[in-house]
């Protein structure tokens, strides 16, 4: 699939990336790939450029990354700790018309942010996947989060292992089913 996609003309950072739950548990991410992440996300174009977005940092080994695990659901339990990094991913809330610096949109324009770290660490050769399987209110107790600010979602950081899978290649059988284009194209019929 992924030699028919760019062969077809799709950016092999595009056809190449897919969201891995097996991470390197002894590779560590240098501080600067850490720091070209957030920079991708600074770098993001949002409404009105309110940059509506923030994010809290965990290294595998550091306090902060103790703390965001402490707050995985089960199931992301079981291979998010591994990754490098986990990153949370904080969206302003907005409040209508008394909210002049941010807008409605962001949510989408985090989303955007997230997507920009996430080609960015596919250009870096590491591999990401975003997540939601963990306790959004138990990370905003923990760090403080203030109420005009949303946890949102988290995202991991880090190498595949090389062995049954390569970064360009899922594992076999993983289903990663795509619904096709023509389904994409609204025609107003
Ligand atoms: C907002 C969001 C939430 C997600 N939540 C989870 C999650 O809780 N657990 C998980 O294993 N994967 C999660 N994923 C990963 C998706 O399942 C994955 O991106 C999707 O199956 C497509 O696969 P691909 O990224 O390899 O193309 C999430 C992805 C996004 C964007």
């Amino acid at each position: 699939m992924l030699d028919d996609l760019t062969d077809r003309g799709l950016h092999p950072l595009l056809a190449a990336r897919w969201s891995p739950t097996t991470f390197d548990p002894m590779f560590d991410l240098e501080t600067t790939q850490i720091e070209l992440l957030v920079e991708a996300a600074r770098w993001a174009p949002s409404a009105g450029n309110s940059q509506p977005w923030a994010f809290i940092v965990g290294r595998r080994g550091d306090d902060t990354h103790r703390r965001l695990v402490r707050h995985l659901a089960a199931s992301s339990r079981r291979w998010a700790p591994s990754a490098s990094v986990l990153v949370a991913n904080l969206a302003h809330r907005y409040v209508a018309d008394t909210d002049w610096e941010y807008s409605e949109f962001s949510l989408y324009d985090l989303g955007q942010a997230v997507a920009h770290m996430t080609i960015q660490a596919q250009a870096l050769g590491l591999s990401a996947r975003q997540f939601r399987a963990f306790d959004r209110s138990g990370v905003a107790d923990e760090f403080g989060v203030p109420d005009h600010w949303e946890v949102t979602t988290m995202s991991a950081f880090g190498l595949v292992p090389s062995g049954a899978s390569s970064p360009a290649h899922p594992p076999a059988g993983r289903s990663r089913e795509r619904r096709p284009v023509r389904e994409l194209l609204w025609t107003g019929q």
